[in-house]
């Protein structure tokens, strides 16, 4: 009699440190130039044999992840069977840490994770490429949860060039009450900018020069994120986050991707601590997290028989 396997793979939240967004494109999406960064809040996806593909979910705000068709990983576990024409389901089960509606893509996460522990499952064995190129049908963030690290993402953010970059950089995580729609905040970025002429986006220079000599003061005077504005349009009270960090001393703050989690770069674990303190006592956030990064991209942690 065979057992059973179970795969476990674990992927990271990522932070755009710089987000410059285009003009709408005909297909919906924006193009845009963005530097991403993983960082150590992880989301951990299982994956055992099963007849159908199904999911659970367990950890903090697991309550608004969808279990139907709709979750990521669902769809990643799906596009992954037709695409190899398996049979074999597989019974997920997703355990988050990354904020969910957050702006960290954690959806994506569990995209990314999904596919890879699929394709360990069912021993699919696709390449690399093929894994990003089946991510990037399922999101703009997906192929950068595969790669993780520090990384340019250009077109809608699914094409990657990875960037040298030394040091490991000290984040404190303000998550927010509510969620915000990524959706939503690119219309309201579109609503804001309207009639603007809007460049074709790229990366600053600076930024990518702190990165080399990893540097977090100057990494921290070049965060910078064109949805900020509009994630702040739709939640005011991000405005009093960032105001925060500033108060005290952040080397930067910036709202992460389309928000609504706002993330500080900060000196050290004091540094941390203090912030940490300071955003707790004021009442306009729900939690906050501490994370370094870059880290690696999804990978497998357990291939075992259960
Ligand atoms: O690719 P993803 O599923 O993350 O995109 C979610 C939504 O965010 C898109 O449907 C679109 O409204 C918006 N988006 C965009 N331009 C991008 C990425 C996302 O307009 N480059």
């Amino acid at each position: 009699m065979t057992t059973p396997t179970v795969v476990t793979v674990r992927a990271p939240a990522k932070i755009n440190l710089e987000l410059v967004v285009g003009a709408p494109r005909p297909d919906g999406f924006h193009d845009l130039a963005t530097v991403f960064h993983a960082v150590s809040l992880i989301d951990e996806v299982s994956a055992e044999p099963s007849d159908d593909i199904t999911v659970t979910v367990e950890g903090t705000q697991a309550d608004q992840v969808p279990c139907d068709e709709t979750n990521l990983a669902v769809r990643a576990a799906r596009l992954l069977a037709r695409h190899t024409r398996t049979v074999t389901g597989a019974r997920l089960h997703i355990r988050k840490g990354i904020p969910v509606a957050g702006g960290m893509a954690g959806g994506s996460a569990d995209a990314a994770a999904a596919l890879l522990a699929c394709d360990t499952l069912w021993d699919t064995g696709l390449s690399r490429q093929e894994l990003l190129h089946l991510g990037a049908q399922l999101g703009s963030d997906v192929p950068f949860a595969l790669v993780g690290g520090t990384a340019v993402g250009t077109g809608r953010g699914e094409r990657l060039t990875e960037v040298p970059a030394v040091g490991d950089h000290q984040w404190v995580v303000a998550l927010a009450g509510r969620g915000l729609s990524t959706p939503a905040v690119y219309e309201e970025l579109d609503r804001l900018r309207a009639g603007e002429f809007l460049s074709a986006p790229r990366v600053s220079d600076q930024l990518l020069k702190a990165l080399r000599a990893g540097d977090p003061v100057l990494l921290g005077s070049r965060l910078a994120n064109d949805l900020e504005a509009a994630a702040c349009s739709l939640a005011p009270e991000l405005e009093i986050t960032l105001k925060i960090g500033r108060a005290c001393g952040a080397l930067g703050g910036i709202v992460s991707g389309s928000g609504p989690t706002v993330v500080f770069l900060v000196r050290d674990a004091e540094h941390a601590f203090d912030l940490t303190a300071s955003l707790t006592a004021c009442g306009s956030v729900r939690d906050v997290r501490r994370a370094h990064g870059p880290v690696h991209g999804a990978e497998i942690v357990e291939h075992a028989r259960t």
